[in-house]
């Protein structure tokens, strides 16, 4: 696998591993110093960065932060850092955590200093070990260091910064969800609102945010808006961390300014297709995400570009896959994950998705009818938003979007067709 290590927060100069001294000396903690200059100055920043969040929503970062900081009278605010990761296709997370937690635990710091949370948890998968191992040794020199009292004195209250192993589930990387881990439980995601801006850990406002999100903000106070916006192609801001997977040449981590082509991507970082094999569709942004064709080959990846053809950039994960690969097959597979990974709480989330499954399969195995696929696309507009967390709409999502390319390909496997 290939780690394309040479933009910002894959740039060598990050890849100092869990060292702290290491870091600072190559230009790490200037961020830092920035933000404990001008705290009330980071949001605006981070607004006019135009950063949006790399867990999947793409919601704007400022506005989150925004809600955070809104919640003046609490005593104590928690940010969950999130690096839970667990989606098939899904290992960009992992390698920040891995080889620079130092920016990550910078970002979370800078964090702290624009919304007043005094509560840093690194909240990371415990199957990914090295990663834990890398936070651990890098919270322990942080807090240690003059910096981090400086930060606790600029906040004005008590600040911890610790690593918590998350359940190691899918579900388990929901926000509410990994509220409800950190608070000692089973990660069952809870009803919103109460949104945990509001009402998150113990009751206490609590801001989620990706790891890779709070590794771009350190870079961002670092260096500046203007700057972060311009390493983008075109109108398109910043960079992109894309896990790159499936039937290319060159499959790994690939850190790009936002705005590369999806052509780019594949055919010239990924090495293009593997040996005799034409580019089918790529599943974009993941399994619980949309599907583009070689129609959309050279969409900019950028949210509102990826957007503006029905799709999502998601998490970054990008899922090749050639002439051949029976669309059908591979939904099977997505679905049926998704369905192991309900929590159960919500029964169109348990049932629907099994329900969906179960179709497919008989769809697949050239036992379906027309009936049955009539059923399908009646599910895929009943369910989504039926839950209490997005899961189902995941299953939904990847479910609608091959319908919506590739129908012909369900129709020729029905026995009435
Ligand atoms: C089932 C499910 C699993 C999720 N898993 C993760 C995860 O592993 N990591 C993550 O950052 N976000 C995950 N999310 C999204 C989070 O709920 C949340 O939106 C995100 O952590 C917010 O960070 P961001 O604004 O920086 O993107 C998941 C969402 C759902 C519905």
């Amino acid at each position: 696998m290939t780690n394309q290590l040479n933009q910002v927060l894959l740039h060598e100069n990050n890849q100092v591993g869990s060292n702290l001294e290491a870091w600072l000396a190559n230009g790490g903690g200037e961020g830092l110093q920035n933000a404990l200059a001008a705290p009330e100055a980071i949001i605006k920043t981070i607004e006019d960065s135009n950063l949006r969040g790399m867990g999947g929503a793409g919601f704007p970062t400022y506005r989150k932060w925004q809600f955070v900081l809104a919640e003046k009278d609490a005593e104590v605010k928690y940010l969950i850092c999130n690096g839970n990761e667990d989606e098939p296709g899904t290992f960009k997370d992992r390698l920040l955590l891995e080889k620079t937690p130092n920016q990550i635990i910078e970002g979370a710091l800078i964090t702290a200093l624009a919304t007043g949370v005094n509560h840093l948890i690194l909240y990371i998968n415990p199957h990914e070990e090295k990663a834990v191992e890398a936070a651990r040794q890098a919270v322990a020199q942080w807090e240690a260091h003059p910096l981090f009292a400086s930060v606790a004195d600029s906040l004005g209250r008590p600040l911890t910064l610790r690593v918590f192993l998350s359940s190691g589930l899918y579900i388990g990387g929901e926000e509410t969800a990994a509220i409800s881990s950190v608070e000692g439980g089973f990660p069952f995601p809870k009803k919103k609102p109460p949104y945990p801006a509001q009402h998150g850990v113990h009751g206490q406002p609590t801001l989620i945010n990706n790891v890779e999100t709070l590794a771009h903000v350190t870079h961002i106070v670092k260096h500046g808006a203007e700057w972060y916006r311009n390493l983008g192609v075109g109108q398109a801001s910043g960079t992109k961390i894309y896990s790159l997977s499936g039937d290319v040449l060159h499959p790994g981590v690939y850190e790009l300014p936002m705005g590369t082509s999806l052509r780019d991507l594949v055919f010239e970082y990924g090495g293009g297709m593997l040996a005799g094999k034409e580019f089918k569709a790529v599943f974009t942004g993941g399994p619980s995400n949309t599907i583009l064709t070689s129609e959309d080959l050279d969409v900019a990846l950028d949210w509102d570009s990826v957007q503006e053809r029905r799709s999502r950039l998601g998490t970054g994960a990008m899922i090749v896959i050639s002439e051949g690969t029976g669309i059908v097959k591979r939904v099977t597979e997505y679905v049926d994950f998704f369905a192991d990974s309900s929590c159960g709480q919500c029964p169109p989330c348990k049932i629907g998705t099994r329900q969906i499954s179960k179709v497919l399969r008989k769809i697949d195995t050239g036992r379906g009818r027309r009936a049955e696929l009539d059923h399908l696309v009646n599910l895929g507009k009943l369910l989504p938003g039926s839950g209490r967390c997005a899961l189902v709409d995941g299953a939904v999502t990847v479910l609608n979007s091959s319908l919506d390319k590739f129908k012909s390909e369900y129709e020729a496997h029905l026995i009435d067709r």
